[in-house]
């Protein structure tokens, strides 16, 4: 039996246009249409109307914590101006959690932009940290009060290479270039909206705020130990894995790291260029492993493996996401207590871990791969919006209510 600490945090995530509906101020929407993806987002899990009714059923589930995030296309929808209606609905999202005593985890950039910032170039711009900080700051001025903990930015990685490398994602560049300036204003960005919310609690006098990024980590494992592949794992784990979140550390600008982790990537790369090594994966389907719906490995150990590498920072870390999109829900379970298993090691070796949030507690949009990967610990039915627990939402229930697991 594996016994977490008493303070740990419990719960599940989502993000605005994966389950709201109708976010139809930002890029994501225009361009989901655009390319004729076969799945549009539309009214996703309508839980912009209904997110009391899921927040009592993360209650009912012993979730003391949850993960959501602000769509900034709602809150500003034209440059410079404030929809104060839309900051009213946050408010009362926020205080539905905190009177059901869940904890709030805001995400304040979840990959999608307004319509009006992508087309000034979106994180090309140069000015595009100040355009996020004028948004930040309105947030946190007016949510200080009722949040502790605040995730910049989500997966900044992921967003460059799926928006700017790999150019799978809106705006669908494969720069380098492009690439580098947009990792380097998201850096910028984060750095001073991360000072930018502590003075804002510094002036109010509340006690200081936990603010992070929510990191991607991935296991790359070469296939075969030859140079090539042992240079293009090196190179990876140096720039997908640790670059941003090395810099925000020398920096000094994050509380917690967060972590968001789901699989490994098998590496063999067939080129000795800088772009084959740092972007090329195993072009063969050759891994044992058991996958999720949309074929990845399934690979509790290499979140253990990455979370011992994260211990010479000396920083709490928070699992911001971990999950698996899979039809048949009793293998959820496994997943679940398998990672939980392996982020439990870790701990025994010394790394300090305050909380687990599985993504994601609803079924929701998948980015470009739509409505088909069940993510979710809750089904959901998208004729009639109707929600049903699965059985691994109640075993990891268990879980959050007693911080045991068998
Ligand atoms: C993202 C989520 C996404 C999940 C599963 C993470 O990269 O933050 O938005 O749904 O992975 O792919």
């Amino acid at each position: 039996m594996i016994q977490f600490p008493h303070n740990f945090l419990w719960g599940a995530a989502t993000s605005a246009y994966q389950v709201e509906g109708n976010n139809s101020n930002c890029d994501w929407w225009k361009w989901e249409k655009r390319i004729s993806l076969s799945d549009i987002s539309g009214s996703a899990c309508r839980h912009y109307e209904l997110y009391e009714q899921d927040f009592d059923l993360a209650k009912a589930l012993n979730h003391n914590a949850h993960r959501l995030s602000i769509e900034w296309s709602r809150i500003e929808p034209q440059e410079g101006k404030f929809s104060d209606d839309e900051i009213k609905h946050y408010q009362k999202v926020i205080l539905a959690l905190k009177e059901r005593d869940i904890e709030p985890i805001i995400t304040l950039h979840h990959f999608t932009n307004p319509l009006w910032f992508a087309e000034y170039g979106a994180w090309e711009h140069k000015k595009s940290a100040y355009y996020f900080l004028r948004y930040v700051e309105k947030i946190v001025e007016t949510f200080s009060g009722h949040v502790r903990y605040w995730v910049t930015i989500n997966e900044p990685m992921v967003y460059v290479y799926h928006s700017y490398l790999l150019g799978f994602w809106p705006p669908q560049e494969k720069s380098p270039l492009k690439g580098m300036r947009v990792t380097r204003n998201l850096l910028d960005a984060h750095i001073k909206a991360y000072r930018l919310i502590h003075n804002i609690y510094k002036n109010k006098k509340i006690s200081p705020p936990l603010v992070s990024i929510a990191h991607n980590l991935q296991a790359f494992i070469p296939c075969r130990p030859t140079l090539k592949n042992r240079l293009s794992v090196y190179l990876k784990d140096k720039f997908y894995n640790f670059y941003f979140i090395s810099k925000i550390i020398k920096s000094k600008t994050v509380d917690f790291i967060g972590v968001n982790y789901y699989s490994r990537s098998l590496i063999d790369t067939p080129s000795w260029s800088l772009r084959g090594l740092i972007l090329d994966t195993c072009a063969k389907n050759h891994s044992a492993l058991e996958r999720n719906s949309l074929g990845w490995d399934i690979y509790p150990q290499g979140l253990y493996t990455l979370l011992l590498k994260l211990k010479k920072y000396n920083l709490p870390v928070l699992i911001l996401e971990n999950g698996i999109c899979i039809d048949d829900d009793s293998r959820r379970w496994d997943f679940i207590r398998r990672h939980l298993q392996n982020l439990h090691r870790a701990m025994n070796e010394g790394l300090k871990v305050i909380g687990y949030i599985y993504w994601s507690l609803l079924d929701n949009y998948e980015w470009d791969k739509g409505f088909k990967p069940r993510f979710g610990l809750i089904e959901i039915d998208y004729n009639t919006y109707e929600r049903k627990v699965r059985e691994s939402a109640e075993k990891f229930s268990s879980v959050c209510k007693t911080g045991m697991l068998e």
